[in-house]
């Protein structure tokens, strides 16, 4: 009974549980027990005939007295004896862990691992192997939750703590920030791969991605920075307004501010909002909201986030062309169509408008694609199959789901054969 947990995937799973199970059985047992007493008295001794009868007089036993004190004290100090073990070990780093480290920021996770590969909302780890995450926080009090292994720490400016665990099965898990933290705490998760050893070796020294990126042009980075660091939450890529102002056609304009004096946005305007948001607070929004992102962009970064928003005009389209070398990528592994599907996902910059976690960005989300029904803008039906994905990818605008701009360019030409069924392959691993 009461068996609600979550799937186990950490050595520690079974032993939380164990514990969690026990003190749920027992409380379970007692509350049915002295509340069942309770109603059963209650019924046996009321009042009957408009007239009280005497109950019969019962002395104190120190027998019973005894058995009800002696026995739920040594059950409470089994339960603590247990708590204590189990904790212990769960807190306990093993000598040979890998090591993760964790920057947690309103409102986005980055990880860092010991060769310098960096991530942001996803991490990857080997089976088997004791992890150990020390986190940090640049700003507020958040914490860090992977229900599935049975961890979870608070993570705190100005001081490390430490999170460890040892997976025991391969799989997509899920990880939350789980004390609030501001308006986007809902959105601050992170997807925790567990994969072979194998797998984990060659995707942890694959830094192909890292310097495919140091290749494209400025804005091509920037419009992949806008996505990984979490810039997309808040700012969208049309003239709609979320929690802070779209960037379309954002460069150039006067911009009413909130002290009702106007700036006009050029790069010196971007940089100090984006190192400095709450100087110049845009009419109509309120202060406080973004974090500032002094001391965490490289002047690079920075740099390319405005180009990025400059390019946004409206009559560019954002140039694509200057893209990583995939035959060397696919030369460095023998990946599977749908890793191979997960390497354009991230790349061809799909990663910058459509969601893995089923969120919606500019684009609908991946997750569940394959096979899904719906509508369309002009009404008619239609099932995402490889027809369908394919169409969809050569030719956007010919087929837009309801409820989304027509903002995709046409990949014709751009996707061989090939890439578009890798990556139809990876929509379907998408579940
Ligand atoms: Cu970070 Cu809630």
């Amino acid at each position: 009974m009461f068996r609600y947990l979550p799937e186990q995937a950490s050595s520690v799973a079974p032993e939380v549980d164990w514990i969690h199970n026990l003190i749920t059985d027992l409380s379970v047992f007692f509350t049915v027990a002295i509340c069942g007493a309770m109603l059963y008295f209650a019924f046996r001794y009321k009042r009957r005939d408009n007239q009280d009868h005497e109950t019969p007089r019962i002395e104190g036993s120190n027998f019973l007295e005894m058995v009800w004190t002696v026995i739920p004290t040594l059950v409470c100090i089994w339960i603590g004896w247990e708590g204590i073990v189990i904790y212990q070990r769960m807190v306990e780093v093993p000598k040979d862990a890998l090591e993760i480290s964790v920057q947690a920021q309103k409102w986005k996770w980055d990880f860092e691992y010991e060769n310098g590969k960096k991530t942001t909302g996803e991490f990857v780890v080997p089976v088997g192997k004791p992890v150990n995450m020390i986190m940090r926080s640049t700003d507020v009090l958040h914490s860090f939750f992977i229900p599935s292994m049975r961890v979870k720490k608070d993570v705190i400016p100005g001081r490390f703590t430490h999170i460890t665990f040892t997976p025991v099965k391969t799989g997509t898990y899920h990880s939350f920030c789980t004390e609030y933290c501001g308006t986007n705490h809902s959105a601050m998760l992170a997807s925790l791969r567990v994969v072979s050893q194998q797998e984990y070796d060659r995707w942890v020294n694959d830094r192909s991605e890292e310097e495919a990126m140091a290749r494209l042009t400025p804005e091509v980075r920037g419009a992949k920075l806008y996505k990984d660091k979490g810039c997309n939450a808040c700012h969208s890529m049309g003239e709609d307004k979320l929690i802070g102002p779209g960037f379309l056609k954002l460069f150039g304009k006067d911009e009413a501010l909130a002290d009702g004096t106007s700036v006009k946005v050029d790069e010196n305007y971007l940089e100090e909002s984006i190192k400095n948001p709450n100087i110049k607070i845009v009419k109509g929004f309120a202060p406080n909201q973004m974090p500032a992102y002094e001391g965490q962009l490289s002047d690079d970064e920075l740099r390319s986030l405005i180009a990025f928003i400059k390019a946004l005009d409206g009559v560019k389209e954002i140039k694509l062309d200057d893209e990583p070398n995939f035959d060397e990528m696919e030369a460095a592994a023998d990946l599977s169509p749908a890793e191979k599907g997960r390497k354009i996902y991230e790349t061809k910059l799909c990663i910058t408008c459509h969601s893995l976690d089923g969120s919606k960005v500019v684009g609908p989300t991946f997750q569940g694609i394959y096979g899904k029904k719906g509508k369309l803008a002009d009404g008619s039906e239609y099932t995402a199959d490889d027809a369908y994905l394919k169409d969809s990818i050569w030719k956007p605008a010919a087929q837009v789901v309801e409820g989304y701009p027509p903002a995709m360019p046409a990949y014709e030409g751009q996707l061989s054969d090939e890439d578009l069924n890798n990556l139809i392959e990876f929509m379907k691993t998408l579940k």
